[in-house]
């Protein structure tokens, strides 16, 4: 029997990175919709849970994508709204490699350099996530905090980045704090005290110098998520996975985009597993630090 995977993107266009990585995961055949949301996805989703034994249906599953994490949160729902009783299937959620990506980052930075013997703990640490108010960034800053660490969020303007705060204490009741900070040096300013900080800007925007990080006496760990040039966190090198400078441990987004990649992978291949698995944020998190340094 052929395992089919759904793949609903909130994007006019599905995403080609979760096509290709959906096969990579072990999909016989993708059938990728765009333009969906929670109003249209109903039929889509009886069409893969009405159609194949109980026995079978762990041969269906659903992605859910797309660049805007509140309408793929929204879908999500209206998805798992329509399972009952044994007519579902296995979901992953992973709204622009949100979970994957940030779970990647954040078991990396527990796990703390490559040849460390002992995890990093965060709980007493502050933490800061650069530009965090995107998908990344939200889902990274949940899962440091469910880690215990002090995590703050920057931006560029106060209510963009009070808003994504909501939406994570709203989403997992965690808090954390907001702060505009519109230039390097304001956010230079917002890493003082801290001993983590994670990038998750836009692709290819710079958000902080070299000797603001180097300078800085209480930072610890120093993780930029963009891979596409010039760095989010200049002086850190894209392949950096656990790389010391100046005192600081380093990973750049190659350094833990082959977890991420890998990861990904792995969630695909365990939806075709059992027909009632959910993976999002937690779930991935945790096949993340089973993965890491493996
Ligand atoms: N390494 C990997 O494996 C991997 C995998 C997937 C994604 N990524 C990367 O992870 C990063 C985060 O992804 P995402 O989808 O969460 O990003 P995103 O939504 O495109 O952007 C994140 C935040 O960047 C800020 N931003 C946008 N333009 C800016 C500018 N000109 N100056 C300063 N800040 C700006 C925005 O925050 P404000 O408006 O609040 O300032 C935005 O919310 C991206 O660089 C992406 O390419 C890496």
């Amino acid at each position: 029997m052929k395992k089919l995977l759904y793949q609903f993107d909130t994007d006019p266009h599905p995403s080609v990175f979760d096509n290709v990585v959906g096969y990579d995961g072990g999909a016989d055949h993708i059938t990728a919709h765009g333009g969906i949301d929670a109003g249209n996805v109903g039929s889509l989703v009886e069409g893969a849970i009405f159609t194949r034994s109980p026995k079978d249906k762990k041969n269906t599953a659903i992605f859910v994508g797309g660049s805007n994490m509140p309408q793929g949160e929204s879908v999500l729902a209206a998805v798992r709204a329509k399972f009952f009783a044994k007519f579902r299937v296995s979901v992953m959620f992973d709204c622009n490699g949100s979970n994957t990506t940030a779970a990647a980052a954040v078991a990396w930075l527990a796990h703390g350099r490559a040849t460390a013997a002992a995890a990093v703990v965060f709980a007493g640490k502050r933490a800061v996530v650069l530009a965090g108010s995107g998908p990344v960034g939200q889902r990274a800053a949940a899962l440091l905090a469910r880690e215990g660490a002090q995590v703050a969020i920057t931006g560029r303007k106060h209510a963009v980045v009070q808003g994504a705060c909501e939406a994570v204490k709203s989403r997992f009741g965690m808090q954390i704090e907001a702060i505009e900070a519109p230039s390097n040096d304001d956010r230079a300013a917002a890493l003082e005290g801290a001993q983590i900080v994670l990038a998750t800007g836009a692709s290819g925007i710079t958000l902080l110098e070299e000797k603001q990080w180097r300078e800085n006496p209480s930072l610890e760990l120093i993780a930029d998520a963009n891979a596409a040039p010039p760095a989010g966190i200049l002086g850190v090198g894209s392949s950096d996975r656990g790389t010391s400078s100046h005192g600081k441990i380093l990973f750049g987004a190659l350094g833990f985009g082959a977890l991420k990649l890998a990861l990904h992978r792995a969630c695909i291949a365990r939806l075709f597993e059992q027909n009632d698995l959910l993976l999002d944020a937690e779930e991935i998190y945790g096949i993340a630090k089973g993965m890491v340094g493996t």
